[in-house]
């Protein structure tokens, strides 16, 4: 993992698109795609310069500041979702490719959404339909669709480390859409968003600086997830005290370094808890018998309704999907209003449009 603050990119050199985009279009007038009008997201993001990193393939890539950036992004996409239209010509002319080494639903649809409400041309490679069923290695795969001119690819992998090697091949900026056990960034920043949302609709309107004063826990597989590796990230970044709930054969053999408390007893805590942050045991990466059973792991870590009602009246239910009914979480509780699993989804497609523009961005809506 990076040390937090330290780029993986050189700076954005702007395309020779940037003169034609440059040019301001008249208030009111559609865009030729269908896009909606000019609006208050434009007059945000009006004159808006890409900083000098090129990549996201950790949180740390960008820090307090840049987490924070990405929030006051993604709040003037949420006005664009609001419309009519909900798409805006930032990123016309720009190619997104998606390519997924590794079963997706919510994150591919999620940053494809994101891409074509930017008006950006999407790409999508699906391991089962391509040549890597015939031997093709990632970087000859990389390689080719590259050469093809793209300017963004969001890629999944079940090795940690993928994207990083990817970004020695390719001359497009690379996105870290999940790598092995290592880190899942994007979906750390629509966690955070989601948890801000929330915290703005409690406090009339008033958003939040940060999320100094939660008590946040993540419960489940933490050792395999690399949602958990960049939630603590992102979590602890913005001032909130995060502690990891998970039977000793699910937490990393060391913590050392990280900023997290941990324990094994969710009962214990459960009554202090502002959020709690539930994962999917990550069957295909256990390689080993680290738990007695599933009914087991239900009975003394899942969220059941005897649980869900010792917490805070206004604590929030937090999961990143796919979730596991009956295991981490019982189904009556997966439905509470509580429960922001839909909220975090629908935030993922405002949070990647401002990752996208963030990396991309011409300075033009
Ligand atoms: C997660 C992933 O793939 O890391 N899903 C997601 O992207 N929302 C979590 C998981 O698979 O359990």
């Amino acid at each position: 993992m990076r040390a937090p603050g330290t780029s993986t990119g050189t700076g954005v050199t702007p395309d020779t698109g940037d003169a034609e985009l440059g040019t301001p279009r008249a208030t009111g007038s559609p865009d030729s795609e269908g896009a909606s009008s000019p609006g208050a997201a434009e007059d945000l993001l009006a004159g808006y310069r890409a900083p000098a990193v090129r990549h996201l393939l950790s949180v740390a890539d960008l820090g307090r500041d840049g987490i924070l950036e990405i929030m006051r992004l993604s709040d003037a996409f949420a006005e664009v979702a609001e419309r009519p239209i909900p798409k805006v010509p930032a990123l016309r002319g720009r190619t997104v490719a998606t390519v997924f080494m590794e079963p997706s639903t919510r994150t591919r649809l999620s940053f494809e959404t994101a891409a074509k409400r930017l008006s950006a041309d999407v790409m999508t490679f699906t391991v089962a339909t391509s040549a890597s069923v015939k031997g093709e290695s990632l970087r000859d795969t990389v390689e080719t669709i590259d050469a093809m001119g793209i300017d963004a690819m969001v890629i999944r992998h079940h090795a940690s480390g993928a994207p990083l090697r990817v970004t020695d091949w390719v001359g497009a900026s690379v996105i870290n859409a999940g790598d092995g056990t290592h880190e899942h960034p994007t979906q750390a920043l629509l966690d955070c968003y989601t948890i801000r949302e929330a915290l703005t609709a409690r406090r009339d309107g008033e958003v939040p600086a940060d999320l100094r004063g939660l008590r946040i826990a993540i419960v489940g597989d933490i050792k395999h997830s690399r949602v958990a590796r960049s939630d603590v990230l992102a979590f602890a970044a913005l001032g909130a005290e995060v502690v990891l709930v998970a039977p000793p054969t699910l937490l990393p053999a060391s913590l050392e370094g990280w900023p997290v408390s941990a324990t094994g007893d969710l009962d214990s805590t459960i009554g202090d808890l502002d959020v709690i942050y539930l994962l999917r045991i990550q069957s295909e990466r256990l390689g080993e018998v680290l738990l007695p059973s599933l009914d087991e792991y239900h009975w003394r870590y899942g969220l059941t309704r005897a649980r869900a009602d010792a917490l805070k009246p206004d604590a929030l239910i937090m999961h990143p999907g796919p979730m596991i009914r009956g295991v981490e979480i019982s189904p009556e509780v997966a439905d509470m209003p509580a429960s922001l699993v839909t909220r975090q989804v629908r935030n993922g497609v405002v949070v990647r449009m401002a990752v996208l523009f963030h990396l991309l961005g011409s300075g033009v809506m």
